[in-house]
Formats: C-alpha cells, structure tokens, sequence
C-alpha cells in the first residue's frame, strides 16, 4: 500500500509518500523560517502564500524520489487540523483536488495524531500502549495512548506550550526566530546554578503545565542585565538560558515521571519540535534508566512538522478514515 501525506498545518511545507513494505520512500520538507523571520513569529497569511508556491512541486519532487506513479497510489493524506486556518485549507485543497483527478480517496490526519505516531516509522517501535509526551511550539500534553486512536490526554498546559516558551524567552534576549534551538545552544555556554528557576506547578498533584510564568521570570532577569558591558551581559544571558532550559526540562521530567506512575505504562514516546532538544534527551534517557522503562523518539526531521508522519498516519486509518465525501473541511481547533 502506498500513502502520499501532505502536512501544512503552519509553516512547514511536507511531503511523503509511505510504503508498507519498504517504509518512507519519498520526503520532502520546505521550511518558511526565512520567510517569517524578520517578523519575529509565523505570519499566517505569508504562511498561507507560501504553502500555495510550494506544495505542488513537493509533490512532484516525491513522486519522483519515489519512482511513483499517481495510479500506484492508494490515498492521499492530508492534515486537517489543528493548525492556521488558511495554511490548513491550502494543503486540504490540494489533497482534495488531487484525489478527485486521479480518481482516490482523501484521509484528514489530525496533526498531534501523526506526531504521536512518528517513532513508529523507526526501527525500534514502541508497542501499545504508551505514554506521549508532545513537546511543539503549539502544544505541550502528557498523552495515555492505549492503542491507534485511543489517546486520553490526561495533562497539558493551561497557558504556553512549552517551544513557544522558549521562542518568546529567545526573542527578548535578541535570538533569531525561531529561537528555542538557538536558546538551547546558549545554554551550552552558560552556568544556571546561580540562577535559579521555579519549576511551575510541580508542587501540587497533577499533570498539567504552565509555562508563561517562567517566560516572565527570565524576561526580569534579562532586563535587569541590560546595563552590563556587552562581555558580561553575553555570560549573565547563556546564564540565564541554561537556568531556564533547565527549569523547563526538569518540570516536564517531573510530570512525565509523575504519569508514568498514574499510568503504569513503561513506555514513553517523545514527540514534537521540543523532542529535539539535546539536555531534554538526556535527562529522559536517565530518568527511564532509572525506571526500567524506555524511551522513544522519531529521528530529527520527524520531530518537527513533516509530510512522512502524516502519511504514516494515513495508512494507520485506510481505509477506515476515508473522508465521506469531497467537500472541503479543516479543523482549525480540534481536540486530540
Ligand atoms: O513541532 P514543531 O516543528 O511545530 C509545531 O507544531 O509547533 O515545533 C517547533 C518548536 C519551536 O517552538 C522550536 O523553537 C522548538 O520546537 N524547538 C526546540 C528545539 N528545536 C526545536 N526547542 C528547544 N530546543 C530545541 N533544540
Ligand atoms: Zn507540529
């Protein structure tokens, strides 16, 4: 079986195509970063433009690297949400139209859905059921995944997700967006031990998180470092950061271990743009030592927004998850 997966939700233009017997054969990524850079954010009518210019010459370029003709396709998978709306329905669009032209059936992938689902496209799957932690610039939730489509989330936080935490805390220091790897690689030269952070939320029951306090918390400390000399100035931020790099990856190590015991599951599944970050891995790979549990992550180019986990997931519901008919619908906001 052969799925080609489209991926638009934001400003990652994705490409795939899955094959059963041989795995990702096709993969495509376009990253608007530039594009949206000297905003600061992702703009989201920029981001809808851009998916416009590049999705369709994606697809040619997969279906090439594939060896793929159109026919030899069984579906085409889409993401439906959550997302912004109009890079949402560009993506949709296309999925649609091309599923009317050649004569195949669309499938709307939920977005968290192919992220929980992409370490399953590595060598070492983890078996159901499992916990997911989802660590992304929009979404930061502690899932209890009991088999293919059977998610309970049973955590998340209630104001920030934990990557935007880390792009707002960058920008304030002057980083580039988006600013969480290059926050985590200041950190590398930096000491937080003298600086430190709370861990939100962690001193009551519960899994949910927060992370905006902690974005607030380091913005007092950058500012009150403004007067320095520029030599200074540069050690107090990477000082900073690792004190904030830490309190972040030490609240999600709480509440992960936290649910593993709610949850009695020895599996954990990590996902996401945040899944990236080195400290993060790290300290995961201890505390699962030190459970005798293990630990799973999709490789790099899976963790962030990508085309081959929402083919995944495509062939995960085909053909149960064939859309009814051929309207056009996305999901801007829509629970897990
Ligand atoms: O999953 P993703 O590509 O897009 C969303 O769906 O949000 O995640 C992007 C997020 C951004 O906030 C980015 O700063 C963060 O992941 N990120 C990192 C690292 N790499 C990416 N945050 C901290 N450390 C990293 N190494
Ligand atoms: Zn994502």
């Amino acid at each position: 079986m052969r799925i080609l997966g489209i991926e638009s939700s934001c400003d990652e233009s994705g490409i795939a195509v899955y094959d059963s017997e041989k795995g990702i054969i096709a993969h495509q990524l376009y990253s608007q970063v530039k594009l949206h850079q000297e905003y600061g954010g992702v703009v989201p009518e920029l981001a809808s433009r851009d998916h416009v210019r590049k999705i369709i010459p994606l697809i040619k370029a997969s279906l090439k690297q594939a060896n793929c003709q159109p026919e030899s396709l069984n579906a085409i998978a889409y993401t439906q949400g959550p997302g912004l709306i109009g890079a949402l329905l560009v993506g949709a669009s296309i999925a649609k139209s091309l599923a009317v032209a050649w004569n195949k059936p669309a499938i709307g992938i939920h977005h968290l859905e192919g992220h929980l689902l992409a370490p399953m496209l590595e060598d070492k799957q983890p078996e159901f059921p499992f916990l997911a932690l989802l660590v992304s610039g929009g979404h930061t939730m502690l899932v209890s995944v009991s088999g293919l489509g059977e998610y309970q989330i049973i955590g998340e936080s209630i104001d920030d997700a934990a990557g935007e935490a880390f792009d707002k805390t960058a920008k304030i220091m002057g980083l580039a967006y988006p600013g969480g790897p290059l926050l985590a690689r200041l950190a590398e030269h930096g000491d937080g031990s003298e600086q430190p952070f709370p861990r939100p939320m962690t001193d009551r029951p519960g899994l949910d998180f927060s992370f905006s306090g902690l974005k607030t918390f380091a913005a007092n400390r950058i500012y009150a470092c403004d007067d320095l000399p520029d030599a200074a100035k540069q050690q107090v931020r990477a000082n900073i950061a690792q004190a904030f790099q830490d309190a972040v990856v030490d609240t999600l190590l709480i509440k992960c271990k936290r649910a593993l015991k709610q949850t009695g599951y020895t599996r954990l599944v990590v996902a996401g743009g945040v899944s990236a970050n080195t400290h993060l891995r790290n300290q995961l790979a201890l505390l699962m030592k030190k459970l005798n549990g293990e630990v799973f992550y999709p490789r790099h180019e899976y963790c962030t927004d990508n085309g081959a986990m929402i083919a995944y997931a495509g062939y995960c519901h085909y053909p149960h998850g064939v859309d009814a008919d051929s309207s056009i619908e996305v999901y801007p906001r829509w629970p897990l």
